[in-house]
C-alpha cells in the first residue's frame, strides 16, 4: 500500500531514502516525504504531494542528516496533499513519523490529544502516532520506550519508522500487521517496508514479527517485544536477483515481467513434476497421501486476479482430481460467516502475501478450526506464515501493479496441486503423464506467444480507441475473459465487462455494436462449435470480433485473430491469457497510461 524507508549510518541519508522510495514507489505512489536529523539537532522534513521525482526536485542541497525515513503514501485517511503526505511530525518537530496500515482508534486519541495541547496539522491517523509518541518522550526516556508505551496504546495495523531529534543515533521501528525489514550493512543499517529498497545495500536482512519492535543504530541492531522481553532474531539472505528490480531495457516493468513469464514459470515447475509416477511433488503441503484423500470439497480464497487464478486452479483440481472445487473473492468470504467444513480445503492465493482481505480470510478459516494452504509469491509474507502449509511460486518480485507473471505462475502452481491431488484419486498415469509432458511444454509455448508482442501492438492501437470491450469465454475459457478484462480496465482505463459466451444471449447481446468490440477466447476443444456459434451471433449484430484461439475461424466469424499454441485443454487457459496481457498493455501505452502505476491502485492493498 505504502512504503517505508530508513537509513542510519555515516553517510547522507538522503540519496539512499529517495532512491528506496523510487523503488517501493508501486507500492502507492500519490504523495512521499522524508525526514532526516543528525549531529547538528533538529529535524529536517520535505514531503509533497504527488510522486517521488516531485520530491527529489523540491530538496535543497542542504537536506543532509545522518538518520532518516521516508514515505510513499496511497491514502486511506484524508486525500492525497502535501500536509497528508508522511513524515507526520509532533507540534515541537523532535520527533517524525512515516506509517503504513491504520490506526482505528485514531479519532478517540485525537481528541485526547488535542486536549491536552497538541495542534493537529493534517487529516491523517498517523499523525496521532507522532504527538503520542512526543507525549512519551520526557526528560529520560529513551526513544524505544516512548514508542513501546505510545503502541500500547493504539489499536490497529502498523509498520512504522521513528525518528528522535534528540537521539539521533537511532531510529526505532515496529511491526503489526504491516512488514518491516532490517537491512543489515557495513557501519550502516537500513530499513524498510519490503526488501526491493534495500537490496541494492545488502542482501542480509531481518523481518521483524508482528508484535516485535527494532532499535536500529549504525552499528547494529536490538529486537524486542511489546512488553520489553528482547527477541533474538538471525539475519536471512534475500535470493530473489537484484536485477528484478530494475526494468532491464523494457520500456515498463509490466512489459518485462510479462516477458519474464518462461523463466518464471520453468522456476514455479522446478523440481516438482515427478516422471516416474506422472504426478508432483510437494513437499510443503503438508499433508500426506492418506489426509489427502480425505478432502471432499476445495475452497479458493483471493482478490482481483489471484481470485481469477482461483478460478482457473478450481477448474484444474475439478478436471484432474473430482473434487468439487471453488474459488471467492476473499474480501467477500471474510464477511459472510463462512461455514467451515472439516473435510474442506481451504487455499489462499497471494502474490504479496500480505492483502488484508486474504489474510484475514485466512484468520477466519484457522479461527474456525479450517485447514488452509497459501499458494504465494512472496516468501516468509505475512499469509505464508499463516497458513498451515502451501507452496511458493517463485515468480520472482512483481513490481508492476498489474499482476501478470504472478498470475501465470499461480495457475501453474494450481496445475501441480491438481495434478497430485488428482494422482492420489482417479487420475491414470496416462493421464498425469500429459499433464506432466504439457507442463515441460509451457515455457516454449509461452516464447511463442510473446514473439507476436508487435503484432498485438497493432491490433491493441486500433481496439483501444473503443469506447469500452467485451470479452467472453466458455467454461476453462471464463475466468480468462475475467482475468483480460480486469487487466484491461485496470492498466488502460478502458472499460471492459467479462462474460461466459453462454450468457451472451440472456442479457448482454444487447450492448454488441462496433463501437464495442468482443475479446472472444475460441479454445480448439469440445465446445469450439459453440464458440463458433456465438461469434457469428455477435457478427450478426455488426460486432467486431478480435478471435484469441489455436485456429483461425472464419473471416465471416472474426474481425482479427491471435493464435496461440495448444496445450492440453486443462492448461489451454493459461496460454490463452497471455496475449490479453499483451493487449492491455500495447493498449495502455496506447492511450499513454501510467502503466506501471495505474491511476488509484496500489500493488498491496493491505488495508480493509
Ligand atoms: C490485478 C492485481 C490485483 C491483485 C490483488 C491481490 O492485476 O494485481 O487485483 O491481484 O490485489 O493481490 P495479491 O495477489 O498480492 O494478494
Amino acid at each position: 500500500m505504502c512504503g517505508i524507508v530508513a537509513y542510519i549510518g555515516p553517510k547522507d541519508a538522503t540519496p539512499f531514502l529517495l532512491e528506496g522510495l523510487a523503488r517501493l514507489e508501486y507500492r502507492g505512489y500519490d504523495s512521499a516525504g522524508v525526514a532526516v536529523t543528525g549531529r547538528t539537532g533538529g529535524i529536517k522534513s520535505r514531503k509533497v504531494k504527488g510522486r517521488v521525482a516531485d520530491l527529489a526536485a523540491d530538496i535543497p542541497a542542504r537536506f543532509k542528516g545522518t538518520t532518516g525515513i521516508g514515505h510513499t503514501r496511497w491514502a486511506t485517511h484524508g486525500v492525497p496533499s502535501d500536509a497528508n503526505a508522511h513524515p507526520h511530525l509532533d507540534n515541537a518537530e523532535r520527533i517524525a513519523v512515516v506509517h503504513n496500515g491504520i490506526i482505528e482508534n485514531a479519532d478517540e486519541l485525537r481528541v485526547r490529544l488535542t486536549a491536552e495541547g497538541a495542534v493537529f496539522r493534517s487529516e491523517t491517523d498517523t499523525e496521532v502516532l507522532a504527538h503520542l509518541i512526543a507525549a512519551h518522550a520526557t526528560e529520560g526516556v529513551e526513544l524505544e520506550e516512548a514508542v513501546r508505551a505510545a503502541l500500547g496504546k493504539v489499536v490497529g495495523t502498523y509498520g512504522i519508522a521513528v525518528l528522535d531529534a534528540e537521539q539521533p543515533d537511532r531510529i526505532v521501528v515496529a511491526r503489526n500487521g504491516s512488514p518491516i525489514v532490517l537491512g543489515i550493512g557495513e557501519k550502516e543499517m537500513f530499513a524498510a517496508s519490503d526488501v526491493s529498497a534495500l537490496v541494492r545495500y545488502t542482501r542480509q536482512v531481518v523481518h521483524l514479527e508482528d508484535g516485535e519492535l527494532a532499535t536500529v543504530r549504525a552499528d547494529g541492531f536490538r529486537t524486542f517485544t511489546e512488553d520489553a522481553r528482547t527477541t533474538h532474531r538471525q539475519p536471512s539472505t534475500v535470493d530473489w536477483e537484484i536485477d528484478s528490480y530494475d526494468t532491464g531495457g523494457y520500456e515498463h516493468f509490466l512489459l518485462k515481467e510479462i516477458h519474464e513469464q518462461p523463466g518464471s514459470v520453468e522456476r514455479t515447475l522446478s523440481g516438482r513434476l515427478d516422471e516416474r509416477f506422472a504426478t508432483a511433488h510437494l513437499g510443503g503441503l503438508n499433508l500426506d497421501a492418506r489426509e489427502l484423500r480425505e478432502i471432499r470439497r476445495v475452497k479458493i480464497l483471493g482478490c482481483g486476479s489471484a481470485y481469477y487464478a482461483g478460478e482457473m486452479g478450481a477448474q484444474l483440481i475439478e478436471e484432474l482430481a473430482r473434487i468439487p472445487a471453488h474459488s471467492e473473492p476473499a474480501s467477500e468470504f471474510r464477511y459472510r460467516n463462512p461455514v467451515i467444513e472439516a473435510d474442506t480445503l481451504y487455499i489462499a492465493v497471494s502474490q504479496s502475501g500480505e492483502t488484508y482481505d486474504t489474510l484475514a480470510a485466512v484468520q477466519e478459516v484457522k479461527r474456525k478450526g479450517g485447514r488452509v494452504l497459501g499458494v504465494v509469491n512472496t516468501v516468509g509474507s505475512a499469509i505464508a506464515r499463516e497458513c498451515d502449509g502451501g507452496i511458493y511460486l517463485h515468480a520472482g518480485p512483481e513490481i508492476s501493479v498489474a499482476s501478470t507473471k504472478a498470475f501465470t505462475s499461480t495457475v501453474v502452481a494450481f496445475a501441480l496441486i491438481a495434478l497430485h491431488f488428482g494422482r492420489i484419486h482417479d487420475l491414470s498415469p496416462a493421464d498425469g503423464r500429459r499433464i506432466v509432458s504439457a507442463l515441460k511444454a509451457l515455457p516454449d509455448q509461452i516464447r511463442e506467444v510473446l514473439a507476436q508482442s508487435d503484432a498485438i501492438a497493432e491490433l491493441a492501437a486500433e481496439y483501444a480507441e473503443s469506447e469500452g470491450m467485451m470479452f467472453i469465454g466458455r467454461v476453462r475459457g471464463y475466468p480468462v475473459a475475467r482475468e483480460g478484462a480486469q487487466k484491461l480496465k485496470e492498466i488502460s482505463y478502458v472499460h471492459a465487462e467479462a462474460y461466459p459466451a453462454s450468457e451472451l444471449k440472456h442479457g448482454p447481446l444487447a450492448l454488441i455494436s462496433p463501437e464495442l468490440p468482443t475479446v472472444a477466447l475460441v479454445p480448439d476443444d469440445e465446445l469450439l462449435d459453440k464458440n463458433l456459434t456465438t461469434l457469428g451471433e455477435i457478427k450478426a449484430r455488426s460486432g467486431r470480433v478480435l478471435a484469441v484461439a489455436h485456429r483461425r475461424p472464419d473471416a465471416k466469424l472474426a474481425d482479427h485473430c491471435v493464435l496461440v499454441p495448444k496445450s492440453e485443454p486443462e492448461l489451454d487457459p493459461l496460454l490463452l491469457n497471455i496475449p490479453l496481457q499483451l493487449l492491455a498493455y500495447h493498449a495502455a501505452v496506447a492511450l499513454k497510461r501510467d502503466v506501471d502505476k495505474p491511476r488509484n491502485l496500489a500493488k498491496s492493498v493491505t488495508v480493509e
